[in-house]
């Protein structure tokens, strides 16, 4: 665990960079700083692991002062990832990645296999990469390799301070959904530095959002978007947080599950008789299994009138698997101007049903949510 209680940095020409700064990160726990440019980030960072020394206040690592620890070992139990990247020019990238591991006298072996597998876990071919010098390097793939350092010698606790600034888009997107599923299994006590409102969301468990060196706002994603603090916060997470919030929720939290559905092999009249009692316009159509067939709607069985489900109904329909964000799922109702889309699990068996009225009950929620705890500024 980290804690910070009234932390403060005056640089020596007087700039007061982080102005009593107080949170606590758990074990485990990925901590996201954000912020403008110059709000203190960085600094923050780099007092936990004394890389610039602390004004005023306390941090704690796991209960002991920082300031009571060898500054070295502190150093070697924190990877450390950095803005500028800062790979050693003149070692390979292999050598690079096995920097605290060599501290830590890890035998050539050892080393060399960690090299190699961190780099298989950045998209990186090590067989290509592992002999290259930074200088032979793109930005996007020295920063991997500067992730891939930081993750070396497996340390409990990481730094990572805009590990992938660098990164293109695309690219940027497949590595946070890589280390989050690394994070899931490794479960690192992380803070992570960025000033993108996305990549906070999306990779934060709590989010410490600065401005001019005090911490305005310290809290999960969804409540950040939903409750945000005050005008700065609301400004700073942006108009379509709303949109951002469907994207932290997945169709499985909001879909019915249970919907009530008809056979292939069905003869329409019941179908017609269904949704009569049901008062439906539309039923799912599966097959034996409850796998997904398609859609069955009421004017079809009507014009139809006589024969099986499979006369009438429509089979190219839109499916939102189960882990789905909101968002996406939205995007498939507006892709295919539909009201409703069946939720699936991998094996393409029905699991629910996925409403727009329901969306739109979330997305209004979100909106009363902050209105209501928040009435100072209404917008
Ligand atoms: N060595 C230094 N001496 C004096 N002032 C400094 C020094 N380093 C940083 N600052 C100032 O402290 C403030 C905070 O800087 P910091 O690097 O922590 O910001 P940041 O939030 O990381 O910004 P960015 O997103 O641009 O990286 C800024 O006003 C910066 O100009
Ligand atoms: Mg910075």
């Amino acid at each position: 665990m980290i804690k910070l209680e009234n932390v403060k940095k005056v640089y020596q020409d007087g700039t007061e960079a982080v102005k009593g700064v107080t949170f606590e990160i758990k074990e485990g726990e990925l901590c996201v700083l954000l912020g403008p440019s110059g709000c203190g980030k960085t600094t923050t960072m780099k007092m936990i692991n004394r890389l610039i020394p602390i004004t005023e206040g306390h941090i704690y690592i796991d209960g002991t002062d920082n300031r009571e620890m060898d500054e070295n070992e502190l150093r070697r139990e924190m990877g450390y990832a950095i803005q500028e990247i800062g790979l050693f020019p003149h070692m390979t990238v292999g050598e690079n990645i096995a920097t605290v591991p060599t501290l830590k006298k890890w035998s050539d072996e050892e080393k060399k296999e960690r090299a190699r597998n961190l780099l298989n876990l950045m998209g990186m071919d090590p067989d290509e990469f592992i002999d290259k010098y930074p200088s032979e390097l793109s930005g996007g793939q020295r920063q991997r390799v500067g992730v891939a350092r930081s993750l070396g010698a497996d340390p409990p606790i990481m730094l990572m301070d805009e590990p992938f600034g660098a990164i293109d888009p695309i690219t940027r997107d497949r590595l946070q959904d890589e280390f989050l599923k690394i994070q899931n299994e490794i479960q690192k006590t992380i803070v992570f530095v960025t000033h993108d409102i996305n990549e906070a969301i999306k990779m934060g468990d709590k989010v410490a959002l600065l401005k001019e060196g005090k911490l305005i706002q310290y809290s999960q994603p969804a409540e950040l978007l939903a409750a945000p603090k005050n005008r700065f916060v609301r400004d700073f997470v942006g108009s379509d947080r709303t949109l951002k919030s469907l994207r932290l929720m997945k169709v499985d939290e909001a879909m019915k599950e249970s919907p009530r559905v008809v056979k292939e092999d069905q003869d329409l009249e019941s179908v017609g008789r269904i949704m009569e009692e049901e008062g439906v316009n539309y039923l799912i159509v599966v097959e034996n299994g409850n796998k997904l067939k398609g859609w069955i709607n009421r004017e079809d069985v009507e014009e139809t009138g006589q024969g099986k489900v499979t006369d009438a109904m429509v089979t190219d329909t839109g499916a939102a698997e189960i882990g789905t964000n909101l968002a996406d799922a939205l995007t498939v109702m507006l892709e295919r101007d539909v009201a409703n889309i069946p939720v699936v699990d991998g094996n393409n068996s029905l699991r629910g049903l996925l409403t727009f009225n329901d969306l739109q009950g979330l997305i209004g929620e979100t909106y009363t949510e902050s209105g209501g705890k928040h009435p100072e500024v209404p917008r």
